[in-house]
């Protein structure tokens, strides 16, 4: 597929309006994605695990209207919200060309998180995927091409991540590729559903997001992937990217827990020190941070555990394990890890199926 595939070329404008919707998740790297080029290009490969309960539920009502340019309103939780907009007129600009009708209607965006607002957890992912979402649905509605499953979860990807990189895996589930590499089925444009056989070591595998700082982020994931530009270690960590994910695709199918939590932990170490030797530098970690993943590594060996942590580009901590673990594994959160979390708040997870319409 090429980015030409994706432009929709005839359409029924006689359609005078209509509404869609869809929840869709968030999700959460273990080969991380940092560093892009021109046009949402990924630097490096990442893949990542969907979320299951972590979702952006998102409705989008359509009417026709003149006049040539873009007309929307957001509404975030049932009030009207200006601040999201410029994300959104920007996102309009560049998917135009793939769906030329955005000029057309006026669209009323309405959207809702399961998660709470000020819980630090990234909505672009699941914010952005929801609204690629009702457009490729509102896209079928007025095209004159039935179009196939596949297209649709790929062109629905490949809007989304126009919107926000990560975005672009959050559409189907269990685990999603995105970024050309020599391993695993992917693409550059759209995020890719990992067909290999999972190990049933990973089904319904558990995340518990540690709500260590609930704050706005320190630096805005544009800002950081461009710190990527001229970084000295550069080169080496996109190699490493492509390392990791080839290691961890056998992982997925052997089943190697050992060798899972290695990759997973080195790759979210590996995030933070970019973020930690890059002009200028960021430390995102949080006193908290390292406290939880002292507290991981030591009931890990005492206990023989699969446990192990991941992070964004911030000082959250996700807590990854296999289900088998779940009981014993949220004993110890409750009993040792809550207290660094802020007002003892986190979030239990686990991996899900990707996207729904409603
Ligand atoms: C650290 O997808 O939020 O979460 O493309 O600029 O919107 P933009 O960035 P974004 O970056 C996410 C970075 C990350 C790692 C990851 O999810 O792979």
């Amino acid at each position: 597929m090429t980015a030409q595939d994706f432009i929709l070329k005839s359409y029924n404008s006689n359609v005078e309006n209509g509404s869609v919707k869809w929840a869709s998740p968030s999700n959460i790297a273990l080969v991380k994605y940092w560093g892009k080029k021109e046009g949402q290009i990924p630097e490096n490969p990442s893949i990542s695990f969907t979320l299951s309960d972590c979702k952006t539920i998102t409705q989008v009502t359509f009417s026709k209207k003149t006049g040539n340019n873009f007309s929307f309103d957001v509404y975030f939780e049932g009030e009207k919200n200006e601040a999201f907009k410029p994300k959104i007129q920007t996102f309009f600009e560049r998917i135009e060309t793939y769906v030329p009708f955005l000029k057309d209607y006026y669209f009323k965006i309405e959207t809702s998180n399961t998660f709470p607002h000020s819980s630090g957890i990234a909505s672009s992912a699941s914010g952005m995927s929801a609204i690629a979402l009702c457009l490729m649905d509102i896209e079928q509605s007025l095209s004159k091409v039935e179009v196939d499953n596949d297209y649709f979860n790929q062109k629905a990807s490949f809007l989304a991540r126009l919107g926000s990189g990560s975005a672009c895996r959050s559409i189907e589930g269990e685990l999603v590729v995105w970024g050309n590499n020599e391993s695993a089925e992917g693409s550059d444009l759209y995020g890719v559903k990992f067909d290999g056989e999972l190990h049933p070591n990973f089904h319904e595998y558990q995340d518990a997001i540690l709500l260590v700082d609930k704050g706005v982020k320190q630096v805005s994931s544009t800002v950081g992937h461009k710190l990527m530009f001229d970084h000295p270690f550069a080169k080496e960590r996109f190699s490493q990217a492509h390392n990791n994910l080839a290691k961890l695709i056998d992982v997925l199918i052997s089943g190697d827990l050992k060798a899972f939590v290695e990759i997973v932990e080195n790759e979210a170490l590996t995030l933070h020190a970019m973020m930690m030797t890059s002009m200028p530098y960021f430390i995102l970690m949080k006193p908290n941070t390292l406290e939880i993943i002292n507290k991981i590594w030591e009931y890990r060996a005492k206990n023989m555990s699969n446990i192990c942590f991941t992070l964004d580009a911030g000082a959250n901590v996700h807590v990854l394990f296999p289900k088998a673990e779940k009981e014993q594994v949220y004993e110890f959160i409750k009993s040792e890890l809550v207290a660094y979390c802020q007002n003892g708040h986190y979030i239990c997870d686990s991996v899900g199926n990707g996207a729904k319409r409603l």
